[in-house]
């Protein structure tokens, strides 16, 4: 793992007793998950870091099954236990700079809150990684929130600071990709792209070619 990876998997281990799970409460919250429920029923889906199990435990609710993966031994914790009645949810130990862990093949894939980190130099390799375990035609949904950090470095990434209650700081990297950036990283890869800008959150559905 390299220095920014680290600190990632440092930043959420440390942040797992503060975590704050999407609250289903507001109009925004409530609409995305059916939303998301919605174009993932029926689907053998591959979740990225996967967190709680917060996506996992709705998406199971429509979805054929659910892989969740994450890397952080403590949000694993957290995902079996928040899916532990889910009868169609695994929960398995992957990194998503690599994804080696995972063998099969899938019929649609999801992430939320994971892209913004991903480094720009990294997004080709990470997304071709990431197709490689969805079947022809899989359906992908993935998305992030409406924020960006405040510090630019040469390489186009933006990083913000961000301390823990417990007094910790992490320098954690946070992209907001345009629609056209999106579109264009996604070019030969999807068929029927679809992105939909909410209040705080962004969300793009493709099929995978
Ligand atoms: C912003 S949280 C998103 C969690 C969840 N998707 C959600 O929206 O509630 C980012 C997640 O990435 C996970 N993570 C960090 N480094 C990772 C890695 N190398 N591979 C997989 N997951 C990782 C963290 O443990 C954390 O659960």
């Amino acid at each position: 793992m390299n220095d920014h990876a680290e600190v990632m998997v440092d930043y959420y281990s440390q942040r797992v007793p503060y975590w704050k799970d999407w609250d289903v409460s507001t109009a925004e919250g409530k609409g995305t998950i059916e939303h998301v429920k919605w174009l993932l029923s029926g689907r053998r889906v591959l979740e990225i870091a996967c967190g709680t199990g917060f996506w996992a435990s709705q998406i199971s609710q429509t979805a054929q099954s659910v892989v969740a993966t994450d890397y952080t031994e403590a949000m694993l914790q957290c995902a079996r236990e928040q899916t532990q009645d889910c009868e169609n949810v695994v929960v398995q130990k992957a990194d998503a700079n690599s994804l080696v862990q995972i063998e099969e093949t899938f019929s649609a894939g999801f992430h939320f809150q994971w892209f913004s980190h991903v480094p720009l130099a990294e997004v080709t390799g990470f997304l071709e990684r990431f197709h490689s375990k969805l079947e022809t035609g899989a359906r992908v949904v993935f998305g992030d929130n409406r924020v960006q950090g405040e510090e630019s470095t040469p390489a186009g990434d933006y990083y913000t600071t961000r301390e823990l209650p417990n007094g910790n700081q992490f320098r954690i990297i946070k992209n907001y990709p345009t629609e056209g950036y999106l579109r264009d990283v996604l070019s030969t890869a999807a068929c029927g792209v679809t992105y939909v800008l909410f209040r705080h959150n962004w969300f793009i559905t493709y099929t995978k070619a």
